[in-house]
């Protein structure tokens, strides 16, 4: 089957309003603590892409069992101990690092061996960041050389941990997390900062849970084991698949796009603040807050004074999904603008910042790379002749979305690869640019 897409023109202008999906990572985080809830949670506006797909299939494995009414998923839980496990079970967490990563915090009660396995793109990625931990726990945990397969063999014995999280993982702090929710007595988490969506969720379960909360740290402690009840939860609209419309909006002539419903929670708007400081136009509508988590429409209009920027390192990891987008933008910018500190963009589904440094030369943009630190030399009259073919090295699914924002705005002829990679974050993508008028085969 062809699993490519051919851009040829750039986008007209447009202006729209339009829905995004629903948040990936609530989504991962509402169905499996609906897993572990006691009774019926019911989750709307469920993001229904393979990330998610394969998260529901997880708990399916564990013994709980689920059902779409509508618009609504319903989840049964039996509360914290409330897996039942089959002998030898395999888990197959796809291309979800925030599924493998979350999950194994919830499996160190469990005490027959599960293996975690997952696709050849998260076979890639580091798990002793969650191995480390949790053995700390009492937990036997073994990876294949830092890496999956995983083996998890729980305990009873559970002790609580003190753990200092410095890479800025929401993945990881919510690991142990998930682990302080079982084990008795007091889990303490120094984290540096990160998408503190697990926090706001425990704290809406009524969960005992403290947290300190300092510029760059946060201070966790948990007080477990903690039971807690079914909820209910309609998942807002996912800021980091928002990007590629900012973005495509932002590089566009003379369009203006309204985005309705979107997760404006502070520990993932880097991209907006990253953005304005380079004199783009993005506003936040209709603020409200749901459930602990802020909400708006973000207004957006095109851009033709863009400033580069020496982008504060403390923005990294609220914008750590959208910077293939942002290095875009910095490409069409005045000026030179420069990213530091930018390791853990290596880590992720691809080396992104390897990807994006080979994908800007390409384009013509001059780009020094060294370590974990990019300077990205901006040409405001950036307009593309030549033929781009993309091969998408991991499939990376923000690779591909990435790659189609640069072609409906930087003109040229591209053969893009891969399409199917946008199932795993975002399976609307190219309908709603069709929609917005992209014309694309
Ligand atoms: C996520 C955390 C981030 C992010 C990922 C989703 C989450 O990963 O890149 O897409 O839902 O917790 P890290 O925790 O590894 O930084």
């Amino acid at each position: 089957m062809n699993n490519s897409v051919n851009i040829k023109n750039k986008i007209q202008p447009f202006r729209k309003s339009i829905k995004i999906s629903g948040d990936k990572s609530l989504s991962i985080r509402c169905v499996l603590l609906a897993s572990q809830a006691i009774g019926i949670s019911k989750i709307k506006n469920l993001l229904e892409s393979e990330d998610v797909l394969n998260t529901l299939k997880a708990i399916r494995s564990l013994g709980i069992k689920y059902l779409k009414r509508g618009q609504i998923y319903e989840i049964r839980g039996y509360g914290i101990n409330g897996y039942k496990i089959k002998n030898k079970l395999i888990i197959n967490a796809g291309n979800s690092g925030t599924l493998a990563r979350l999950l194994t915090g919830l499996l160190v009660n469990i005490d027959s061996e599960i293996k975690i396995i997952g696709d050849k793109s998260l076979s890639k990625r580091d798990f002793k960041r969650v191995t480390e931990p949790l053995k700390l726990f009492g937990v036997n945990i073994k990876s294949t050389k830092g890496h999956l397969p995983l083996y998890i063999k729980g305990t009873k014995f559970l002790r609580p941990i003190n753990y200092n999280e410095n890479r800025g993982s929401a993945q990881c702090k919510s690991a142990v997390m998930l682990a302080g929710l079982k084990t008795p007595g007091i889990t303490k988490i120094r984290a540096k900062k990160s998408r503190n969506h697990t926090e706001i969720l425990f704290k809406n379960l009524k969960i005992p849970l403290k947290i300190k909360s300092g510029k760059k740290i946060d201070q966790i402690s948990i007080n477990g084991p903690n039971n807690f009840k079914s909820f209910n939860y309609e998942i807002p609209g996912d800021i980091s698949s928002s990007a590629f419309f900012i973005v495509l909006t932002i590089l566009s002539q003379r369009s203006k796009i309204i985005i309705n419903n979107v997760n404006i929670n502070e520990s993932r708007i880097g991209i907006i603040k990253i953005l304005n400081k380079m004199n783009c136009k993005i506003k936040l509508a209709n603020k409200r807050l749901y459930k602990g988590e802020k909400i708006a429409d973000i207004i957006v209009k095109s851009s033709n004074k863009i400033k580069s920027i020496n982008c504060p390192p403390s923005l990294n990891s609220a914008a750590i999904d959208e910077f293939l987008v942002i290095f875009l933008v910095a490409a069409k910018a005045k000026g030179v603008s420069s990213f530091r500190s930018l390791g853990e963009l290596n880590k992720k589904e691809s080396p992104r910042l390897k990807i994006a440094v080979k994908f800007l030369k390409m384009i013509g943009i001059k780009v020094l790379n060294s370590g974990d630190n990019i300077k990205i030399y901006g040409n405001p009259r950036l307009f593309l002749t030549g033929n781009y073919v993309l091969k998408n090295y991991m499939k990376d699914h923000r690779v591909f979305m990435m790659s189609c924002v640069a072609a409906l705005t930087f003109g040229g002829k591209w053969k893009i690869n891969d399409k199917d990679s946008i199932k795993t974050s975002f399976p609307e993508f190219l309908k709603i640019l069709r929609e917005l008028g992209a014309n694309i085969n």
